[in-house]
């Protein structure tokens, strides 16, 4: 059992594809731990995206990410960090796969709709960053 960090950006809250795409990772069968949606400020956002500081494309990606509100959840099953990493799909959307959540809804670099951490290490930061401990529920289900 692992759990990994998903933002869903400004991009997806504003297309209102925040349902259709939660329902791709339910229906392959994470789980939710935690879930909610927030106005990120410019702190909060830097210190997500700390190890892109200094890249030309950091002060658009804090504006994007700052632009208007995000979805973020913790989605916990087997090797949740490469299910969700793999169902994204490439950064870019111009070139991800299609079946993929950016191959199907995304054309652009930065607009790419969802973050998903990319190591075990990422993860506990990133959980850590966005939840306080007692918003991550730990329950049984079937299955
Ligand atoms: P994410 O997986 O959240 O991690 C870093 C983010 O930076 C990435 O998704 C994109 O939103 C953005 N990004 C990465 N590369 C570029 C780029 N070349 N130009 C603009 N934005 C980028």
């Amino acid at each position: 059992m692992q759990r990994t960090l998903i933002i869903f950006k400004p991009d997806t809250v504003q297309r209102r594809l925040v349902g259709q795409i939660l329902q791709r990772f339910e229906s392959k069968g994470l789980r939710i731990a935690a879930l909610k949606l927030l106005q990120v400020d410019r702190p909060l956002g830097e210190k997500h995206y700390a190890e892109h500081q200094g890249k030309p494309f950091f002060e658009g990606l804090i504006d994007f990410i700052t632009g208007g509100p995000v979805v973020v959840g913790v989605l916990e099953g087997n090797e949740a960090i490469t299910v969700v990493r793999s169902m994204l799909g490439a950064t870019n959307g111009a070139a991800a796969a299609p079946g993929t959540v950016r191959g199907d809804f995304s054309i652009s670099k930065q607009n790419n709709l969802i973050h998903g951490s990319d190591s075990p290490e990422s993860a506990l930061r990133e959980i850590a960053l966005w939840f306080r401990p007692e918003e991550v529920v730990d329950y049984t289900i079937d299955g």
